[in-house]
């Protein structure tokens, strides 16, 4: 089709995927419906992790801590891989040790390579299955003393984005994906997180969004809802309104900033 036929067609396109979008707000969402599907999450055994595995098990969802071996010899194959554990070093980056970097990188966004390359197979043959990618606000929007997180968090939601695609693409649509994007959950993980305009929310809270989320299959999920305006703003308004936002938010948590200027 030619470009001038092409331009005018996703116009309409995208004219008809708002006005889906906004009558969908009026329409309660069909859920699916987890119960007695294997769900593998990583990190369980704390905050966010736990509190999703509180949220399947009252769905009756057959639970796994993770151990690919184990897992494929006792329990079957797994059709909701949850890649949830995390890591974190609040540092100035020339603060930051090479180990720390390292350990950030392997578990926040390799690791979600050695999972879906271990279950993914089995959910594509049988086009039915669910990858959710806990990422972060970390992952949309940054902040100093986090440049590490925020680095394998921008990894996490590309890793989502073009799973997403490709999945598309060999039509395995029977694949869902879900990205989760929280901000500052009470869970410890960051010590003394604040934020004016989003204050820190508990574990259990973000765990029953996220099960909505999920359940509906979409694709991203922000926690709070309004963290999707926050960035929208950040992609979109000049850079001194985005510093000026910054300033009113007053977004503040507990990091490590050993550099000094020896020049001073
Ligand atoms: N807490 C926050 O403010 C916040 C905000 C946005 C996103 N997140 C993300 O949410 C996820 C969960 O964070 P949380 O707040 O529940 O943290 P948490 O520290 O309370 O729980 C993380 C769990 O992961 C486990 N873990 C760490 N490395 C592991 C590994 N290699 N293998 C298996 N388990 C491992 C830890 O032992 C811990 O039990 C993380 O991916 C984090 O980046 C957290």
């Amino acid at each position: 089709m030619s470009l001038l036929l092409e331009i005018p067609l996703f116009l309409l396109i995208a004219l008809y995927s708002y006005l889906e979008a906004f009558i969908k707000l009026f329409i309660p969402v069909k859920r699916k419906s987890v119960t007695g599907e294997i769900v593998l999450i990583t990190g369980a055994g704390h905050g966010l992790g736990r509190a999703m595995a509180y949220e399947f098990a009252k769905h009756r969802s057959r639970l796994v801590l993770w151990d690919i071996n184990k897992v494929k010899e006792e329990i079957g194959d797994v059709s909701i891989l949850m890649n949830n554990a995390g890591v974190i070093a609040p540092t100035d980056l020339l603060s930051t040790e090479d180990c720390e970097i390292q350990k950030m990188f392997e578990v926040n966004i390799l690791a979600h390579y050695w999972t879906s390359k271990a279950f993914l197979p089995t959910m594509m043959r049988n086009n039915r299955g669910h990858v959710v990618t806990v990422a972060s606000a970390g992952g949309h929007i940054v902040a100093p003393f986090l440049v590490t997180y925020c680095s394998t968090k921008f990894a996490a939601v590309g890793f989502h984005k073009a799973l997403t695609q490709e999945l598309i693409t060999l039509k395995k649509n029977g694949v869902q994906t879900s990205c989760i994007c929280p901000m500052f959950i009470n869970s410890g993980f960051v010590k003394n997180p604040s934020s004016r305009l989003m204050p820190p929310l508990e574990p259990e809270e973000v765990a029953k969004k996220v099960m909505e989320g999920i359940l509906a299959n979409k694709r991203m999920i922000f926690v709070p809802p309004l963290l999707k305006v926050s960035v929208m703003l950040d992609r979109f308004l000049p850079a001194r309104a985005v510093a000026a936002l910054w300033r009113l938010n007053e977004l503040k948590f507990d990091a490590v900033v050993g550099y000094k200027d020896k020049e001073k």
